[in-house]
């Protein structure tokens, strides 16, 4: 069976990205493939989240992985710094990552350019950590949205780089995943374009119908269509990206009609769209709160995960340290 890993940084509630980018995926393929899908909280340190807020940020995810359809059984849901055969795949994989390589990449530019203060080396070798999560469970499959393409683009190259150093087929090459179709760029409504928590333009799993509402009814428009059938603005076109992700093709067909007779009008587009944005959220919004009260079963959930996790991570290690040249005394 194949196997398939991903995961998301605790740092708030889930938004509308996170669930369509990821977290629907790995409810869908958790039944036909060996799926690992962990919290990773490690990564979040290079942010230096307060430490009285850490546990229930984790928390926050888990409940919101399990009320979103997680299972514990099916899947191994775990918690990153549970495993530490992860970090020490990373010290080894470090090796093989160049500085330039890792100054090169998108995200560690996009971080310099937003928080210069905070320039840290965890945030420089963040595609290696992440290459380590992939590669210690050997996996295949990678559920992201399309901008994680760059740090899979750099667990594929390390995958390459250690099985040729070592002369050995440790690791296979991670691919992306989106269910044969592109990968996902979940736009905000605030014509910026990517949903992000950093972006503040986030729709949460855990928002309230009202609210989903208001910021729905705010998003920005234009003056409307002149001509029949013209290409559609950026603001219009997120707006019909994100009515393709939670409405019926009739309406989405009925909107795009308006639109191209040049009829539409953006408070009926708006009002359908919040109202079927909250028909998705709100049966997993209702369920994160039932799940949170029950600490027990989270307890039994994460450790339940971390073993499943430790033991195939255990296995691989032992495979990378025997090709680095590690030997029992
Ligand atoms: P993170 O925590 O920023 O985001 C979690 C997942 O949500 C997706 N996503 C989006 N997809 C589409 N449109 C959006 N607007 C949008 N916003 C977020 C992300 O693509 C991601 O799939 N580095 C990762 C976490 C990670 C990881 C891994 C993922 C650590 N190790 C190993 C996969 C495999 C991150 O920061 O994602």
């Amino acid at each position: 069976m194949d196997i398939v890993l991903s995961g998301i940084r605790p740092t708030g509630h889930l938004h509308l990205g996170n669930y369509f980018g990821a977290l629907k995926n790995f409810v869908k393929i958790q039944d036909t493939h060996k799926c690992f899908f962990f919290i990773a909280d490690l990564h979040s340190l290079t942010t230096h989240p307060h430490p009285e807020d850490f546990h229930n940020s984790v928390k926050t995810i888990l409940c919101e992985y399990l009320a979103a359809g997680l299972s514990p059984e099916k899947s191994a849901l775990y918690i990153q710094s549970d495993v530490p055969e992860i970090s020490e795949l990373f010290v080894l994989l470090n090796m093989l990552a160049y500085k330039g390589e890792m100054e090169r990449t998108a995200a560690f530019k996009d971080k310099v350019r937003k928080n210069p203060e905070n320039v840290n080396t965890g945030l420089l070798t963040y595609p290696v950590l992440m290459a380590s999560d992939i590669l210690i469970h050997r996996a295949k499959y990678v559920p992201v949205g399309k901008d994680q393409e760059q740090h899979l683009e750099i667990a594929r190259l390390l995958a390459r780089r250690f099985n040729n150093m070592y002369g050995c087929e440790v690791f296979p090459e991670p691919q992306a995943f989106n269910f044969g179709s592109d990968l996902l760029k979940v736009p905000g409504l605030d014509g910026s374009g990517k949903m992000g928590k950093s972006e503040g333009n986030g729709i949460y799993l855990y928002e309230d119908d009202k609210s989903i509402t208001k910021k729905v009814m705010r998003a920005v428009t234009d003056s409307g269509p002149t001509e029949p059938d013209s290409p559609k603005p950026e603001v219009i076109e997120n707006l019909f990206t994100l009515m393709r992700l939670v409405s019926e093709p009739s309406t989405i067909q009925y909107f795009e009609d308006k639109w191209n007779d040049c009829s539409i009008r953006y408070g009926d587009l708006k009002k359908q769209l919040a109202a079927d944005i909250c028909a998705t959220v709100a049966p997993i919004r209702e369920r994160i709160d039932a799940i949170a009260a029950d600490e027990k079963y989270l307890g039994e959930v994460v450790a339940l995960g971390r073993d499943k996790a430790r033991e195939s991570a255990a296995a691989t290690l032992a495979l990378a340290r025997e090709a680095v040249g590690f030997r029992k005394f």
